[in-house]
């Protein structure tokens, strides 16, 4: 029978280093909360339990993990007093739960990497250690626990930077933090830690110096991994992250039949979707929740969220398209185009200078350059919705008052002011005449 597995993660820092008020695993990565990165990775072992450990911002950290995660537990860890008292207060939590215990740091994304955890957890089998660890070799360990080997290569403990003698210094191999034991033997051996070191914490990583005096095997799984990907304290070290997920993103885009005709200029976010034939110019970014379907063409300069392009659209240069946007195949949005919250049917076209907010365009409408939909009532704070059927056609600067219904087939002329439904199949004109007086 397989084991039964239970995920702690530790998140209570306030992350001081990171100079922020928000706590630091909210911080996101490609566009996803650092906390959100660790959880997926946990997710892909199957865990019978999740345990957060939540302090500083507690209350916001619960919330951005219980919209994705909403079967995660919580623990409260009121004065964060290390690592390793972090764990503890998981104890009553765990309550009677046998089985491994997986623990992961917060701010820790190498265990997004594929295939990471899955290599923990089948070391951990094959050599039927009672602890295993990740490690992983950098060329900068600033900052990081060492892993002190003995003369034989035979793993000794893992020594915090603070604490480190010179010697111990120059070792870049280095704890990312991500152990898997029994659950009975992490909290004996942590009933034994003492915050005898420089931070006075309570460190969980001694509990592998413990396991080797107590001659207990502890094995190592070591993960060829970038620097960025084995912490975040600051925002020098978030950048880092992002930079790399940015690479790992666009590479991937490619790899599945995306153009991207300057992929260091086209910032991505992790759940965007990019289908085979799509074409991205330079300096395009994606926020959340964006898919493009095969065949559309994103010009520079354009920032989408929440959206999703059909086939063959067109999107820019310079356009900004905002969430719950549907822009269906072969629709046509061009410079200084502005669509929020709206759904424009086939073949559509906003080529110039518009705001299209809180509206349902059918198929084959053509709205004029400089036209905006005044869907925000200023005296009553209420937004409401406009309709523009099949066929349409707005002239250019007009404005259209929401909620109004422009008719199938209809037209409105220029500069018109639009504060009622137009009628299917009309011409819809307002009669400020143009006067011509002597200078
Ligand atoms: C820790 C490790 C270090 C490792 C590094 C990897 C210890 C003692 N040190 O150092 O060996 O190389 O991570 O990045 O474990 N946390 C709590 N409660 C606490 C303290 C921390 O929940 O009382 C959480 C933090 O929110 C964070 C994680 O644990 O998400 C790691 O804590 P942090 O202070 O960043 O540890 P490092 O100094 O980076
Ligand atoms: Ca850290």
């Amino acid at each position: 029978m397989k084991t039964s597995l239970a995920v702690i993660i530790l998140a209570a820092g306030k992350g001081t280093r990171m100079k922020s008020a928000m706590p630091k695993v909210l911080h996101k990565a490609a566009g996803r909360e650092m906390i959100l990165h660790v959880l997926d990775a946990a997710n892909t072992l199957k865990p019978n339990r999740i345990v957060v450990v939540v302090g500083f911002g507690a209350e916001q950290v619960k919330g951005v993990v219980l919209k994705d995660y909403p079967g995660a537990e919580f623990v409260f860890q009121a004065e964060q007093k290390g690592t390793g008292h972090a764990v503890q207060m998981c104890e009553k939590t765990l309550g009677n739960f046998s089985g491994n215990v997986c623990v992961l740091y917060g701010d820790v994304l190498m265990v997004n990497e594929p295939q990471c955890l899955q290599q923990l957890s089948a070391a951990h089998v094959k050599h039927k250690s009672d602890i295993t660890m990740l490690t992983a070799e950098v060329d900068d360990p600033t900052g990081l626990g060492r892993i002190i080997r003995g003369d034989d290569g035979a793993f000794e403990k893992i020594v915090e930077e603070k604490d480190c003698t010179g010697l111990e210094r120059n070792v870049h191999e280095v704890n990312p933090g991500t152990f898997t034991l029994d659950k009975k033997l992490l909290f004996t051996l942590l009933a034994q830690i003492k915050p005898t070191n420089a931070q006075k914490e309570l460190y969980l990583t001694d509990i592998i110096a413990l396991a080797k005096h107590q001659r207990l095997g502890v094995a190592t799984a070591p993960q060829p991994t970038p620097r960025a990907l084995v912490g975040v304290n600051t925002r020098a070290e978030l950048s880092a992250v992002e930079l790399y997920y940015q690479n790992v993103l666009r590479q991937r885009a490619m790899d599945h039949g995306a153009t991207l005709l300057d992929p260091t200029t086209v910032y991505l976010s992790s759940d965007t979707v990019l289908e085979p034939d799509t074409i991205i110019h330079p300096h395009v970014v994606f926020g959340a929740g964006v898919k493009v379907e095969s065949g559309a063409v994103i010009l520079p300069f354009c920032h989408l969220e929440g959206a999703h392009i059909g086939r063959g659209a067109s999107v820019g240069p310079f356009a900004r398209i905002r969430p719950e946007t549907t822009l269906a195949a072969g629709v046509r949005v061009g410079n200084f185009v502005e669509v929020k919250n709206s759904h424009v049917g086939a073949k559509s076209k906003m080529n110039h200078l518009a705001y299209v907010g809180d509206a349902d365009i059918g198929a084959g409408v053509n709205i004029g350059a400089g036209t905006v939909i005044a869907n925000y009532n200023g005296a009553t704070g209420k937004k409401s919705r406009s309709v523009l059927a099949d066929g349409a056609s707005v002239g250019a600067n007009n404005t259209l008052i929401s909620p109004v219904k422009i008719g199938k087939n209809a037209r409105t002329g220029g500069g018109a002011l639009i504060r009622a439904d137009v009628p299917d199949s009309v011409l819809a004109v307002n009669d400020h005449q143009m006067r011509v007086v002597k200078k």
